[in-house]
Formats: C-alpha cells, structure tokens, sequence
C-alpha cells in the first residue's frame, strides 16, 4: 500500500493543526492545506477538500480536537466552556448531511466528554486528540477486514468497476470498495478495476485513478454512460462500491449514480456488491427514503474546471447522492462478515457481533 493513503490525514500535535491532502486538487497538485479552527475544518468537509463518508468521520474526530482546544481558551468557567463545545460540536455534525459517519463521530466524541465529567475543560483537547487517533486507527484496520471479507468474494481474473471513490483516500486508509480489491489482489488474485468517472466532481476519474495507479492495480476509465454497454460487453464480473448511509433495511446511499448502476447490474445479473463499515449503517432510519440527500451548488454541474459546460442561466439537478434499493444489493460487505439479505436480520445480527468484540 502506498504510504500517503495514510498521510492524507494527520494531526499535527506540535502546532494544533489538522494536514488535509486537498482532493479538489488531485491529481494534478498535491498539496495540503492546513486547518487550525473547527470553522476552517467545517469548511474543509462542505469544500470537499476531505471527502469520503470514513475519511470525513476521522476528520470530524480531529475537528473536534480543535473545537475542545478553541473552548478552552475562552476565558470562562469550566461549564461554560464545555457548553461552547457543545455548540461547535453541533455546528461539526451538520457540515455535510448524508454520510452518518460524520454524525456517529461527533456523538463519539459527546459520549467521551459525558464520560468524563470532572475533567478540566483544558484537558479535553488531549482526550479528544487519543480518541481522534484511535478512530483513525480503527479505521485502517476495519477496512483491511472489509477488504478480506470482501476480497473472497472475488475470481482471480475478474474485471471489478467501481463508482466514486471509495478507497484509501475515502478513508482512514485502504479503502472500503477499494479494500475488497485489495484484499483480493491481497489474496493472490488478479484483479482489474473500470473506475467510472463520476461527474460532476470526478471522484472516479481524479481519485479512484490516481490510486490504483500508485498501487499499479490495473484500472480503465470510463464515462458514467458507458455503464450499460461495458456490461452489456461481458467486461465486468461485479460491481463493488462504497456507501454514505445505509438503513436498517440495507437501503444505502451513496455518489449520485450508484443506483443506475444497480439497475444494471440487476439486469446483466452481475453481483452488486456495498462495502462499508458498520459506522455507516444507520440503525435510527427504517429505509432509504428516510436519508437526507445533499443538494450541492448547480455550478458543480455547469461548470467544469472553471469552465462554462453549459449557457448562463442554466438551471442543474446536483443531489450528491441516490439511494440503490436493498433488493438491488447482492450483499453487504462489512468488517465483521458479508451481509446477505434479508438485510434487516444480517444488520441487527452484525451489530450484536460487533457489541461482543
Ligand atoms: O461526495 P463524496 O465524494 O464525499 O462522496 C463519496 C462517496 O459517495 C463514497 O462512495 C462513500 O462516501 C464511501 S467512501 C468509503
């Protein structure tokens, strides 16, 4: 594994600074850019500069640090003090809605401070900062599970197309969707990956590329709409990708697109494959319709690279995410095991595997 799919994440102790590697940038410039306040991370996770529902989770937990680190200065008492990072905690959790995995870190990061009641507001910086690593950790190691589960579900051979990025730099490190592939290559099979591009930000092209690229996995771009024909062709043996949300019924959300590519998959009967940990499993929502969808600036669609792609004026769908239906998914890949449907049994069976670990 290439060693900046786990430096695209860092805290710098020293300075109280969190180090991004800028996704806006890749793959042209890599470049970092250096976040100080929880107002400059909140900015970083709404730019994307940090994207990927795992990878905004890991930041929000550092966020959290600076957050802890900026109510301590204030010069107030202790309560008030834990009550303005409350408040930047809350901000925090609504930078981007649809990936849980921002929410489920921030409320980690609220259980710890509930934990600890009599501890000085001064020191939470420093319990956060653990948490935030342990998290960070944790991540690493629940996506190379995901990536060993998952990767047995692969044929030596098999052509794998993906959609957006879910991979090492979606995540902690090793990727969810980009995992599996791992974790088969891992295993000694010969895998290659068709990235499809993914506008309008072009995840797939700029990302999911330049990845497998640094890792020489074999990999091909092609154009959203080549979906249908590459199938209808035989050049795909299954589809894996990542998720932002998924329902208690096994409904996921994730980057606008992945539907259609269910669908299809459903009609050239090639396996559709949700690889994600069980933080992005959310427990509260009964089924997809109940996932918030964030609606992102038109311009992302009518302007590409700064360029006009469309007359003045024009107006633009950009809903970041859809929701592929649980009857769509051949199965669930997950840290502890590879979900099959009914999904409403294999999620809550998951869960109580996980509360023993
Ligand atoms: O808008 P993005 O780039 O944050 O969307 C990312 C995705 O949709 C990923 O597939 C998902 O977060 C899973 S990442 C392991």
């Amino acid at each position: 594994m290439n060693d900046v799919f786990t430096k695209h994440i860092m805290f710098d102790k020293e300075h109280w600074a969190l180090c991004l590697l800028d996704q806006r940038k890749l793959p042209e410039l890599e470049e970092y850019l250096t976040v100080t306040s929880v107002e400059e991370a909140i900015y970083a996770i709404q730019q994307m500069v940090v994207r990927g529902a795992p990878a905004i989770g890991v930041s929000a937990g550092f966020a959290a640090v600076l957050a802890a680190r900026q109510a301590c200065q204030q010069t107030q008492s202790d309560a008030d003090r834990r009550e303005s990072l409350h408040s930047l905690l809350e901000r925090l959790a609504c930078a981007r809605p649809t990936a849980v995995n921002l929410t489920w870190a921030v409320q980690r990061m609220k259980t710890l401070l509930a934990a600890n009641p009599n501890t000085s507001a001064c020191h939470i910086p420093e319990l956060f900062l653990e948490e935030a690593l342990r998290m960070q950790a944790e991540d690493v190691r629940i996506c190379q599970s995901i990536g060993h589960h998952g990767g047995a579900l692969l044929h030596d051979g098999d052509c794998v197309l993906t959609h957006c990025n879910a991979g090492g730099l979606a995540t902690a490190g090793y990727g969810t969707a980009l995992g599996v592939i791992r974790g088969a290559i891992d295993q000694g099979k010969k895998i290659s990956v068709i990235a499809d591009e993914t506008r309008p930000l072009l995840q797939g092209a700029r990302l999911t590329c330049w990845e497998l690229a640094r890792d020489a996995i074999p990999v091909t771009l092609a154009c959203d709409n080549a979906c249908a024909s590459l199938m209808q062709k035989g050049l795909v043996q299954a589809v894996v990708v990542g998720a932002d949300r998924i329902a208690a019924n096994g409904d996921t959300a994730n980057k606008i697109g992945t539907f259609g590519c269910a669908l299809l998959a459903q009609h050239f009967a090639i396996p559709f494959y949700v690889a994600a940990p069980l933080s992005t499993i959310d427990l509260t929502l009964t089924n997809g319709s109940q996932i918030p969808i964030e609606e992102r600036p038109a311009e992302e669609v009518t302007r590409i690279f700064g360029k006009a792609a469309a007359p003045a004026g024009i107006a633009a769908y950009n809903y970041a995410f859809d929701v592929t239906s649980a009857s769509l998914i051949t199965a669930i890949i997950t840290e502890v095991g590879v979900l099959r449907p009914p999904f409403t049994s294999s999620i809550a069976w998951a869960h109580t595997v996980s509360a023993k670990v």
